[in-house]
Parts: C-alpha cells; structure tokens; sequence
C-alpha cells in the first residue's frame, strides 16, 4: 500500500513539470504523461478499489456500485443478489374489506407503465370467459394501457384488443392448414360489418397461439417505442407487479436481456443433446429489455436505404411451421441475433398457486409471477396482495405461503395434496394411521393416503379438491370400497410449524440467473 501511494506522488511531479521546454519539450512531455499515465493507471485503480472497500466495510450502501452477492444458504451453491426495494405503490397497503377495484387501483403506480414497463397480455378469443374476466379483474385491472394481443378483434374492458394474426404475411393465411378457420371468420365478420356477428367456425385457440409471438413483440414496440421493459404475459398468469417493478428497477434496460423461467428449446448443434437452448416459457410470463428490443429488430440496410432483410415475422416462417411452441422460436430466435436467456426461476414459476411446493428452495425468495393460476385465486390472491404490501420487502414465497396454508386445517377429505418430492409412505391400513406414520418420519411435511397408498412429501403443497377415483391399472387387485377410494390429504403441522418458526426470512434471496436452476 505504501510503495503504491509512493509512485502515485512520483507521477504528479513529473506532470508538474510539463509546462515549459518548447515544442519538442511539449511531444517528449506528451510521451511522458502517457507513459506515466500507464504507469499510475493501475495504481489509481487499485487505490480507489481499496478506498471503496474501506468506505464500504465501515459505512454500508456508502458507495452506489454492483450489488454484493451474498453466499447464503444451507446448501452453499447459491448466491442473491442484496437488493434494497421499496414500493411504488401508495399507499403501499390498505384495508381491503369494502374497497372496490377502483379504489384499489388508485394506489397502483401508473407513472411506471407510463415510461418503465410495457405490460403485455396475450390471450385467445376462445378462452373460457371465466379465464379472461379473472384476469381483467386482477392482474390487468389497474393498467391503463395494456397493449392485448389476440387471435380475432374484439373489445375488452375498454380496451381495443388487437388481432396479431393479421401482421403475419397474407399469402400465409391462405396456405396454412391452421388459419383456414380463421380466415373465414374474418371473412365473414367484414362482409357482415359487425364485429360482435356471431361466428360460426371456431378457432383452435392452441393451433393458432404460436404465431403470436414474433408480431406480438414487434408490434409491441411499433406501438410503444422506446419503453424500458416489454413484459409479457397469458390470460392464466398471475403477476405481482409490486415485485417486478422493484426486480426490474436493479436491471439495466439498455443491455439486450431476455429474461423468464427457463425450458430446455431447440439444439445448436443436432448431435450433440449437450448444445441445447433455453427459452423463457411463455405461461409465466417473460421480459425483454429495450436494449434487446433493439438488436432483435434491427434490419440490415442497402446502399439506397431500402432494407435488405425482411421483417421478423417474416423471417422464421418455416421454423413456426415445423415447431408447435411460439415461445420456443421466439427463444431461438433471439438466441440467433446473440441473446440467450437470463434464467430467473423460481421468481417467474410455471406451477400455479394452489401447487407451490413450498420448502427450502422457494422460501425466502420473492415471487414475480405463477402461471395457470385458477380464475378463483387470482382476484382473491390480488386483493390479498393489497392488504400485506410492505415499503421495503418484496412478497416472498414464505409470505405467499400463509395464502392458502395458515387456514386450511390439518386434513382436507377428498382433497389431493399429492405429488411433488413425494416418497413411499409406511405398511398402513388408514389415513389416521398414514398420518402417524408421516409424523414419525423426519423428512415428512404432509401425506395422501388413497386406494391404500400411503404416500409422504417432503414439500408444503396445497393441492386441490378431487372426486373419488380409482384408476384402471387398480382394477384388477381387489374390490376397492368407496372409502378407499376417495381422496385425504393432510399436514404435518407441528412439524410444518417449527420448520417455519426456524426460518424466517431476515435477508431477501433476489437470485441470480441461471440456466442450472430449473423449473
Ligand atoms: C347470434 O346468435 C344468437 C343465437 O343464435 C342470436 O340471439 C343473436 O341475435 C345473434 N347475433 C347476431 C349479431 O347475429
Ligand atoms: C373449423 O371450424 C369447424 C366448425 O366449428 C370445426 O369443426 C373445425 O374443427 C375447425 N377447424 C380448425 C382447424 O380449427
Ligand atoms: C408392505 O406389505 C407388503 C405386503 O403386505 C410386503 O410385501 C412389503 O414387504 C411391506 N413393506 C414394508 C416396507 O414393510
């Protein structure tokens, strides 16, 4: 540290000295400065990184730079980000027992979807209207401009919905299989001028999704040029914008990143099982950033200004074809112009609510978005989110937890909790004594007993009401009553209890991507 401060002083004496000596002096002084410049170069960079790390050390946040990571976590392998959030909303929470949607959407931060994030929707015409309703009543209640991209035109809460099939080529309408129905309806809806007329072909709402995805993202910068983030979604999408608004807030939009929650796509090289791709699911939803935007619709040009590639939807024709996932092409796509998937899971989770198996891996993380999510938990869930906002702590997996877990009792009769890090239970004749059994075992969070299967889990899942059942491949062995046919579910609370007791979050666990941790 000495000898370095040493050198430092050295170098501004010889630059004091620059001053005089002619024009040969002034070039030989140049050269001088340059080479001294090298020279104290990397002893600056050196005694401002240590200053920094002093300042740091003693005084906390002092310095704004790059987050540290912190090497938290039982296992040792994981490393978060140490992120200080803090809500955007106002007021952050509120007493939702008589407050209409409205109300509640006054605290919403609209400013954000004003200049930050583009939110997204895209959905079908044939989706149940159970579905769509859900959605517009929670999740994309309070977004003023909410850019919805669907398979036919139609107005919805007062927003235009727009028909994304129409950007793809004409001449593809015609010659594709999958549109054949949608171009009669289209048809039809033109010569009838109405469109609300009823239709009489129905759209195969699935057939028709993947091409979406490529005009869906140019459009949506056409339309909105310039935003920070694109965040896009489904009609089954449960998203916590308080969260993404403070995730995307310590990202930076001008670097080309594609965010989401990874599946393993298409390979770059055909033999190799190993060069496999990852794209971002589309059901929880994903993000790309303005700088992404950017490279991704970037069209080389001519001499005469005339483009000289055509545009995105129109490039990977063949590629949509042959695959059946859009979000898989888009993947591959942007993996093709040089950008490759930032993998955030478990913050964008492909289970749904009532399926989390909350545990150690999830716990202390913050949750973004959880697809599939049923029509009835989402607005409760939405206005739920209302009532338990916190200015400085985003909603964790832990808090979630509490949403179906803190009253459902220790049993559920024809209720199926079952199946996820599930084990072979003991030799038991009942559900009391699968229980009992459960409750002896260490590594037991909850149990199913059905058709005589006593069956363990090592995770906290709500699980979902089910009728009696006995499948086929049971129907041989024996004359299963109706009893032994149901259903029954329960939890090792006290067990449950003391586990949560041990673990509550004091640091939140803002991970970093990766493409090892998966769904
Ligand atoms: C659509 O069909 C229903 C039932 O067949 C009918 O009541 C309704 O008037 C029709 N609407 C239009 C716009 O043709
Ligand atoms: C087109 O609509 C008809 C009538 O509703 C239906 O039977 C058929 O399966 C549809 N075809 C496609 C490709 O969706
Ligand atoms: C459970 O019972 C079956 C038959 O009743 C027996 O074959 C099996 O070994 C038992 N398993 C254990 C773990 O005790």
């Amino acid at each position: 540290m000495k000898s370095r401060r040493f050198l430092a002083s050295a170098s501004c004496i010889e630059i004091y000295r620059c001053g005089s000596g002619g024009r040969k002096g002034f070039n030989s002084c140049i050269r001088r400065v340059i080479t001294t410049a090298f020279a104290i170069f990397p002893a600056l960079v050196i005694l401002i990184h240590s200053i920094t790390y002093v300042y740091r050390r003693k005084w906390g946040n002092f310095i704004i730079e790059e987050p540290a990571l912190l090497e938290d976590d039982s296992h040792g392998h994981r490393q978060y980000y140490e992120w200080d959030t803090s809500s955007d909303f106002i007021p952050v929470s509120q007493d939702i027992s008589e407050t209409s949607t409205e109300e509640l959407c006054r605290s919403f931060p609209h400013h954000l979807v004003r200049h930050m994030v583009q939110p997204v929707l895209k959905m079908g015409h044939t989706e149940s209207p159970d579905k769509i309703e859900a959605q517009m009543e929670s999740v994309s209640a309070c977004i003023e401009d909410l850019l919805i991209f669907s398979d036919l035109e139609e107005t919805l809460h007062g927003h235009q919905v727009i028909d994304i099939l129409a950007d793809m080529p004409a001449a593809y309408h015609f010659e594709n299989e999958d549109f054949v129905n949608y171009t009669r309806i289209r048809h039809q809806r033109q010569q009838a001028h109405d469109p609300r007329s009823n239709d009489t072909w129905t759209l195969d709402g699935w057939r028709l999704d993947k091409y979406k995805f490529l005009p869906m993202v140019e459009r949506a910068w056409r339309m909105r040029p310039g935003k920070r983030w694109y965040f896009f979604y489904e009609t089954d999408t449960y998203v916590v914008w308080d969260n993404v608004f403070r995730f995307l807030a310590n990202l930076n939009h001008r670097l080309p990143l594609y965010i989401g929650s990874p599946s393993p796509g298409l390979l770059r090289d055909n033999e190799d099982p190993d060069s496999v791709t990852f794209f971002a699911n589309g059901g929880p939803g994903f993000v790309l950033s303005r700088g992404a935007m950017k490279k991704l619709l970037h069209r080389q040009s001519g001499m005469d200004g005339e483009y000289k590639e055509a545009p995105l939807n129109r490039r990977w024709l063949e590629l949509l074809r042959n695959d059946p996932c859009g979000d898989s092409v888009l993947g591959w796509v942007l993996h093709n112009v040089g950008i490759d998937l930032s993998g955030y899971w478990p913050l964008f989770n492909p289970h749904p609510l009532h399926s989390i198996p909350f545990g150690n891996d999830y716990w202390c993380q913050p949750v973004l978005t959880m697809h599939k999510t049923k029509s009835d938990d989402m607005g409760k869930l939405w206005r739920w989110e209302h009532s338990r906002r916190i200015l400085d702590r985003p909603l964790l997996y832990e808090d979630l937890h509490g949403f179906h877990h803190l009253n459902r009792g220790f049993y559920l009769e024809d209720w199926d909790n079952c199946c996820w890090g599930d084990y072979q239970g003991s030799n038991v004749t009942s559900f009391v004594e699968c229980g009992m059994a459960c409750s002896e075992d260490e590594g037991c969070f909850q149990y199913r007993y059905h058709l005589g299967e006593c069956t363990f889990m090592r995770f906290m899942r709500f699980g979902e009401a089910r009728d009696p059942q006995i499948p086929s491949e049971f129907y041989d062995d024996h004359e299963w009553t109706y009893e032994e046919s149901r259903f029954m579910s329960g939890w090792a609370q006290r067990r449950i209890d003391a586990w949560i007791e041990e673990r509550k979050c004091r640091k939140v666990q803002w991970v970093r991507p990766s493409l090892e941790r998966i769904f």
